[in-house]
Order: C-alpha cells, then sequence, then structure tokens
C-alpha cells in the first residue's frame, strides 16, 4: 500500500508562500544588481537563418527553476537529477523524491524539510476538488477526443475561479500579482490529479472515481485515481516521473507557451492550457507516445527477440519514408536525456527481465549510429520519451494515448514555479520582433 502521513501536522513548518514572501523582496534585489552589472552585456550574435530555424540559441528567455546543459542535461535550481534523487525528502518506504519537494526546490532553491513536503501534500489534497461544471465538460466529452484536448479543455474552465483574474479585476496593485498567482498556481497543481483521473476512468473505464486521501501524498493520490494505486512501485514510478517531467528550462514549447501567455498577466490557468496545447505536439510531448506506438509495431512486425540486423532495418524503414525515430534527438541535448538514464535505472531495478525493456534497451545500442550514419539529427541519442511508455505498460498503463496527460501533470511543476518568479519580479509582456522575407532582403540586398 502507499505509505501514508500520519497524524502529525505540518503547523509549525514555514509554508511555502510564507518562505516566497522572504524571498521575493531579496531575488528582487539580486534581479536589480545583475542587470546593473550585466545589463549592458551582449549576449552573443545572431544570424537570419537562426531566426528561419526556430530560434535555437538564441539567448532570449529569463528561467529560474532550471538550466539545460547540452552535455550534462537538467539541473533543477543546480541540481543533477541523480542529486534531487539523493537529496529531496522521500515517503516513508519509497525510493523516489517526492515532487512536492521538487516544487519547494524549483521555487525557492532550497530543499525542504519532511514536515515541509508532508504540509504541501495536505494543501494540495485539500484544494483537490475540481467544480461541478468541470467535472461535467469532462464527462461531455466523447470519449474519441484525445485525452489532451480533454485536459487542456478542463484547464482552461478552471479559470473561472481564478484568485488572480478577480484581484486583477478589482485593482489588485502589481507588487501583489504574485501572491494571487502563486494560490492559482496551488490550485492548478491540486485540481490536475482529478483532472487526470476523470479523463482516464472516463476514456477506459466506467467512469467512476475514488476520492482523494488526504493522509497521502500527490503521486499516491494520483496513482490511486488512476486505477494503480495498490502498487507501491507504481506509486514511486510516479514520483520520478513527476519530477523528472516537471521542467526543463525554458526554451521548451510547453515552458515558453506558459511563459509566453502569462506574460499577458493571463492567469495561471490559461497560460498553462496553453502550455498544454504545444505538449501536445508529436515533436513535443506526444513522442512519449509515438515511442511506444512505433515501438510495438516494430514488434508486431519483426517479432520478439529480433536480431540487431532487423531492428537496425525497421529504423532505416522509418526513416527512408520520410519520418522520424521518435524519442531521439534534442534541440539542446548532445548527449543521453539523464531523464531517460533515470527511467533506465528504475527499470533495472524493477523490471530487468522484462521483454519490452529489453527492446528498448536494444534500440538505444542500434539507434544512434544509424542517425550519425543517416546525418541529419545533430543528437542521435535518446531523450526522455524513449523510455516512458515502457515502464507505464509494464504496470498495466498501456493507454498510450493517455501518456502525455502525465507529462502534462508534471510539466505544471515547473510552468507554474517560473509563472510565480515572473509575477513577482514583475516580468514585461513578451515581445520579440519579426520580419518579413521581404524585410530582410531590403535590410541585407547589396550590403
Ligand atoms: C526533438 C526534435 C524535434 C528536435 O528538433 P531539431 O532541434 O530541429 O533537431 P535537429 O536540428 O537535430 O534536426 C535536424 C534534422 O534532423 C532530423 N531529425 C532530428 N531528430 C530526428 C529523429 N529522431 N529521427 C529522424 N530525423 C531526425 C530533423 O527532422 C531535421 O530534419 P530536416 O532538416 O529534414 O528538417 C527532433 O530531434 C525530433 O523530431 N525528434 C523525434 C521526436 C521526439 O522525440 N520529440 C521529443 C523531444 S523531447
Amino acid at each position: 500500500m502507499a505509505r501514508t502521513f500520519a497524524s502529525t501536522p505540518a503547523a509549525h513548518a514555514q509554508s511555502l508562500k510564507d518562505r516566497m514572501a522572504e524571498l521575493i523582496p531579496k531575488e528582487i534585489e539580486e534581479v536589480k544588481a545583475v542587470r546593473a552589472a550585466y545589463g549592458n552585456k551582449s549576449f552573443g550574435e545572431y544570424t537570419v537563418d537562426q531566426a528561419y530555424g526556430g530560434m535555437r540559441g538564441i539567448k532570449g528567455l529569463i528561467w529560474e527553476g532550471s538550466v539545460l546543459d547540452a552535455d550534462e542535461g537538467i539541473r533543477f535550481r543546480g541540481k543533477t537529477i541523480p542529486e534531487c534523487q539523493a537529496e529531496l525528502p522521500k515517503a516513508p518506504g519509497g525510493s523516489e523524491p517526492l515532487p512536492e519537494g521538487l516544487f519547494w526546490l524549483l521555487l525557492t532553491g532550497e530543499v525542504p524539510t519532511q514536515e515541509q513536503v508532508q504540509g504541501l501534500s495536505q494543501e494540495w489534497a485539500a484544494r483537490a476538488a475540481i467544480p461541478k461544471f468541470v467535472e461535467e465538460l469532462i464527462d461531455r466529452c466523447p470519449n474519441t477526443l484525445h485525452p489532451m484536448s480533454q485536459f487542456s479543455l478542463a484547464v482552461t474552465a478552471l479559470n473561472h475561479d481564478s484568485a488572480f483574474a478577480k484581484a486583477y479585476s478589482n485593482g489588485v496593485h502589481k507588487k501583489e500579482y504574485w501572491k494571487t498567482t502563486f494560490d492559482d498556481s496551488m490550485d492548478l497543481i491540486a485540481k490536475l490529479p482529478n483532472i487526470a483521473g476523470r479523463i482516464f476512468r472516463n476514456v477506459y473505464g466506467d467512469g467512476k472515481l475514488p476520492a482523494i486521501d488526504a493522509n497521502k501524498d500527490y503521486s499516491a493520490n494520483l496513482a490511486t485515481l488512476l486505477g494503480f494505486g495498490e502498487s507501491k512501485e507504481f506509486v514511486d514510478l510516479m514520483r520520478l516521473y513527476i519530477t523528472i517531467h516537471s521542467d526543463h528550462e525554458g526554451g521548451n514549447v510547453s515552458a515558453h507557451t506558459g511563459h509566453l501567455v502569462g506574460s499577458a498577466l493571463s492567469d495561471p490557468f490559461l497560460s498553462f492550457a496553453a502550455s498544454l496545447n504545444g505538449l501536445a505536439g508529436p515533436l513535443h510531448g506526444l513522442a512519449n507516445q509515438e515511442v511506444l506506438r512505433w515501438v510495438q509495431k516494430m514488434r508486431a512486425q519483426i517479432g520478439e527477440g529480433a536480431s540487431d540486423d532487423k531492428v537496425a532495418e525497421y529504423v532505416w524503414s522509418t526513416l527512408k519514408s520520410g519520418q522520424v525515430v521518435p524519442g531521439y534527438g534534442h534541440a539542446v541535448l548532445r548527449k543521453t536525456d539523464p531523464r531517460y538514464t533515470a527511467q533506465r535505472e528504475f527499470a533495472l531495478k524493477h523490471l530487468p527481465e522484462d521483454p519490452l525493456f529489453k527492446l528498448v534497451g536494444q534500440i538505444y545500442k542500434i539507434v544512434p549510429d544509424i542517425l550519425l550514419e543517416a546525418g541529419k539529427a545533430k543528437n542521435p541519442w535518446p531523450n526522455v520519451d524513449a523510455h516512458s511508455g515502457v515502464l507505464l505498460t509494464y504496470y498495466g498503463l498501456h493507454h498510450q494515448d493517455f501518456y502525455t496527460v502525465l507529462f502534462g501533470v508534471s510539466r505544471a511543476f515547473g510552468v507554474v514555479s517560473q509563472l510565480i518568479w515572473d509575477r513577482a519580479l514583475g516580468m514585461p509582456l513578451e515581445r520579440p520582433k519579426s520580419y518579413s522575407t521581404a524585410a530582410i532582403k531590403k535590410m541585407f540586398e547589396g550590403k
């Protein structure tokens, strides 16, 4: 059984909001100092090709929670994934970090105490209920509507009760924006398990949903709502899954979109719904669904226990038909994604003999050389999406169309952390300059 938080309330532990209130004035001063010292430094030159090429490599965003190194991978407030696994609080009996702790870390840069993560679990459980009309909205969606579209609709509708939107229309001072952004963000994270669980049970089950348990941590509740709460290993997988999928600096589509939409002072529900719509694309979060489909199609075509040559042939056939190999490549990373490695280690510990895991391992040996030989992809190594589906499938969550919803639940942690800081630091409306091809010709012709 998933471990429950027993009877010690976190009443005397400092709350996250109180800690933020202490940190924000210091950070405002820090940003002022950085801008005074380096504000007129060049961030580097960039070319017309970069404007046509999806702005790769252009440094144009501030993102406090995490920074991605091309070779080393992600660091959350300076900590690698293995460091987070070692240092963040765990539930008694659990061996993966609690996402509650990661959220605290993303916001404050500090590792919380056991009591503080317990306080967050309890607060999220207390805020978890979703309005009746949102339940009905989800229930009225046809089962054929993709779970990500249902997810995005439901999150958009939560804006009905946005504390930020209400405060704004009541004329709140801009210095206070972060407070209601924080409240909405806590509500948003808290309500996601009920939304995800309801979509899952409607699409794949009988629509009946168990209640949130105020004594359980966030991942245990999410697992229960999905129907997998009895498996201690699945609950631990959810903790790891949410932690590693939470944040991947600011330039990826979902993070950047949330930040962009938030810069118009759209509330966290509207901003995060926009993130979800970006996450639902196959080059971004939907890749986890695509990977499992691709791997299963491969298995159906070449059979179980196929030779390396057969696997290689299948990979080449994918490339030759003008498709990407899902789960491989990355816009920033140039090595194996440590989020892939963390999931591989989980699999080696819990399901080393699983045939699908073995196939995923075999693909890992074969694909990078092929992508290098094909000569197009700048990064031939696997990303996070190459591994998540096999773990979920092993525990019985084989509903591929749902995978990106779990990614979305996780990504909320990173997106709202930055939204809170955006409002605390008074970040302005985002508005880069664009040009037409004709304008570029005019600018450079004859020069
Ligand atoms: C993630 C991804 C979108 C990054 O795109 P990017 O930054 O433009 O990548 P690159 O600069 O390496 O792309 C250069 C070329 O290699 C191709 N390429 C990149 N990754 C590839 C892959 N996994 N399989 C086949 N071709 C690939 C690109 O499609 C592009 O081809 P083009 O010039 O014909 O348009 C890309 O690697 C991809 O499509 N991967 C598969 C989908 C996936 O796993 N997404 C999840 C990412 S976390």
